[in-house]
């Protein structure tokens, strides 16, 4: 016990702690509030990624965000309290549970005890408890006791952006309240209306998750803190919950998370999957990429390929990846850095990097991975990313792998992105990171606004021109030839889309990609590409730098498509791809089978690529399809949103 009745060890003195406060508001109103206790050094870049929290929960949308940071003196440090979990079947089930709980350690008036905790709404605070007589001991109702400075060691992270742990935050939680002098226990539901879970955490026992425990009848939510003591006792009580900076240590995972046998519940999940429209099967093809293929021995169009320009049959480019394996064999039996690059490798890069205008190039065995090998090597921990929300899956695991702090910005929102970027000046470096043409909008990211923007807050631009590639700009240099402005900082991109072939690259200035070959891990420990691979992409880029009318062709089809579904899609089409927003992800898919029923390949784009809920067909054009079959699709397609409710089409 220490002097102040409470049971820890004081934080060592070597580790001056600071508490770094966020508390989001909308017109006064608080929308959002968090807290860390960190040493100093982590104290600017904290505060920084709560702000982030507070700016990227677009549901809570502050019209303010307030950052305190100040000196927490004397923290202590406590063990986290022991974690188990009950899964109630039914509400009834949980409260006949909790109450056992409770009458286990000692509390007579259970019955009281839960029907206010049933009765309770709207508190930021808790209820503080008499248990014996059920006075509320609170100086304020209306405000409650409000718990803060803790944090569990280490740091919960802030999660920038991308949520945040509840489960932890909770247990920490709990684990100071019942360290609190005269506290016996406490009883806990959210007030969020999706959330039922809740707990009860009793000295002696620790914390137990209850499912269920929310009644539905009431769907309130709050926290009572069980008390035991006299008046002046609780004043006391009070001041040490609202002020004693406490950390907590060794906070265990979530029970079951870790709990499962290898294949318990792996058969629900998928069976979960399938409910939610989310099921996922490969589709096999009878016959080489082209506009038109063979499936289940019936002939359809392809208007799901990013095969833009047709050029993965190209005659010219199966030769050259054939006389490659003949001439260099067909795998390199290493990394770039070891044996795996040969004079293909070294022609490719050339011709990309002229291609692109840009002084360097790397090429990787995949786009994916010249997305996660730029980002990774670019920034780490201490650097800062700006991802637009809509930023391909590639994008997204880079930035997570990169140990840098994220921030989200809204899709294309410049003004979002410069808000965050002016939060961001304490970070080392910072990267501000985009599709260029987005995958499964069409849309066109502003390149030389965001140079603009870049160049003003001193920080990277990468541009992914994925699909921008062979598509934008008179002859498919991509955007920088669509907006006539100079390369960004890094452009990447792939082989496999209107090139036809397969592999990544990054173009770039010869000082960062000196930088990247010694950084970038795909780079560095995946094996390089074939030689087939790359001399079939070289072959494309030539095809492509000889035949630009393809360029032309496929934005005429791509114009005619939109323009026989105006209404129906978006207004804005930059590149080669045209989505109808269906909403539900089951009806997007049987959306795809009618389509299928009638001769044409579109898939249905579905959550985790797109948000949820916003599930659509993915029309991809080529050069090569002919008009009339471009024209019965969109028929096919405006009778699809004839016969559904056409507010099921989101345009
Ligand atoms: C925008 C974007 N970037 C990167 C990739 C990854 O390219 P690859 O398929 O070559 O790995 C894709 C394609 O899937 C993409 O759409």
């Amino acid at each position: 016990m220490y002097a102040d009745g409470s049971a820890g060890t004081p934080a060592e003195g070597s580790t001056r702690l600071f508490n770094v406060k966020m508390r989001a508001s909308r017109g006064g109103a608080h929308v959002s509030g968090a807290e860390r206790l960190v040493p100093a050094a982590r104290a600017a870049k904290t505060a920084a990624a709560l702000a982030e929290r507070a700016m990227s929960r677009t549901a809570c949308d502050p019209s303010a965000v307030h950052i305190k940071i100040e000196p927490a003196e004397s923290a202590l440090r406590i063990p986290a309290v022991p974690v188990s979990e009950f899964r109630a079947k039914s509400h009834a089930e949980a409260r006949a549970f909790a109450r056992r709980l409770l009458e286990d350690a000692g509390i007579a008036r259970t019955d009281g005890i839960l029907e206010m905790f049933s009765g309770l709404r709207g508190m930021r605070g808790a209820v503080l408890l008499d248990v014996d007589s059920l006075e509320r001991l609170e100086p304020d109702r209306a405000r409650g006791v409000r718990v803060t400075a803790l944090d569990s060691s280490p740091s919960i992270p802030p999660c920038a952006g991308l949520g945040k742990d509840h489960f932890s935050e909770a247990v920490v939680l709990a684990s100071k309240v019942l360290a609190a002098p005269g506290m016996i226990g406490e009883i806990c539901v959210s007030d969020d209306p999706g959330y039922n879970t809740g707990y009860v955490s009793l000295k002696g026992r620790g914390y137990c998750r209850i499912s269920n425990l929310k009644d539905p009848a009431a769907a309130g939510g709050g926290r009572i803190f069980l008390f035991r003591g006299s008046r002046a006792e609780a004043q006391e009580t009070i001041r040490w919950l609202e002020t004693r900076p406490v950390v907590v240590e060794n906070v265990p995972p979530r029970p079951g998370a870790a709990a499962q046998s290898r294949m318990e519940g792996i058969e629900a999940e998928l069976r979960e999957i399938e409910r939610r429209g989310l099921y996922r099967r490969c589709r096999l093809l009878e016959c080489e990429a082209g506009p038109h293929t063979v499936c289940g021995g019936r002939e359809l169009a392809v208007f799901s390929s990013n095969d833009y320009l047709d050029l993965a049959r190209d005659p010219r480019v199966k030769q050259a990846a054939a006389d490659a394996a003949l001439r260099w064999g067909a795998g390199t039996g290493g990394s770039r850095l070891v044996t795996g690059t040969l004079p293909p490798h070294e022609e490719l890069e050339k011709r990309i990097a002229a291609f692109k205008g840009s002084e360097s190039a790397m090429v990787y065995a995949t786009g994916y991975m010249a997305n996660v090998g730029a980002i990774q090597a670019l920034v780490s921990h201490g650097d800062a990313v700006f991802s637009d929300a809509l930023n391909h899956a590639s994008i997204i695991d880079g930035c997570r792998l990169s140990g840098a702090e994220v921030f989200v910005y809204r899709h294309l929102d410049l003004e979002d992105l410069g808000r965050k970027l002016s939060l961001a000046r304490m970070f080392r470096r910072r990267l501000v990171v985009t599709d260029g043409i987005f995958s499964m909008d069409g849309d066109a990211a502003d390149v030389p606004a965001l140079e603009e923007m870049c160049a003003r807050h001193d920080a990277f631009l990468m541009v992914d021109e994925a699909h921008a590639t062979g598509v934008a700009g008179k002859t498919g240099r991509g955007l920088c030839e669509h907006f006539g402005c100079p390369p960004p900082d890094i452009v990447t991109g792939t082989f496999s889309k209107a090139l036809g072939s397969e592999g990544g690259f990054v173009c770039t200035s010869s000082a960062l990609a000196e930088y990247m070959r010694n950084k970038s891990r795909p780079f560095i420990f995946s094996t390089s590409p074939s030689p087939a691979q790359v001399a079939a992409s070289a072959a494309a880029l030539a095809v492509l730098e000889s035949e630009p009318w393809r360029v032309a062709r496929l934005r005429e089809n791509t114009a005619l498509f939109a323009s026989l579904l105006q209404g129906t899609v978006p207004e804005r089409i930059d590149g080669a791809i045209v989505p109808v927003v269906v909403g539900d992800e089951r009806r997007a898919v049987e959306a795809s089978e009618r389509l299928l029923e009638k001769g044409f390949l579109v898939p249905a784009i579905r959550h985790p690529t797109v948000p949820r809920g916003l599930a659509r067909l993915r029309v991809a054009l080529s050069s090569s399809h002919r008009e009339d079959e471009i024209r019965s699709l969109a028929a096919a397609v405006r009778e699809l949103v004839r016969q559904d409710a056409p507010s099921a089409y989101l345009v």
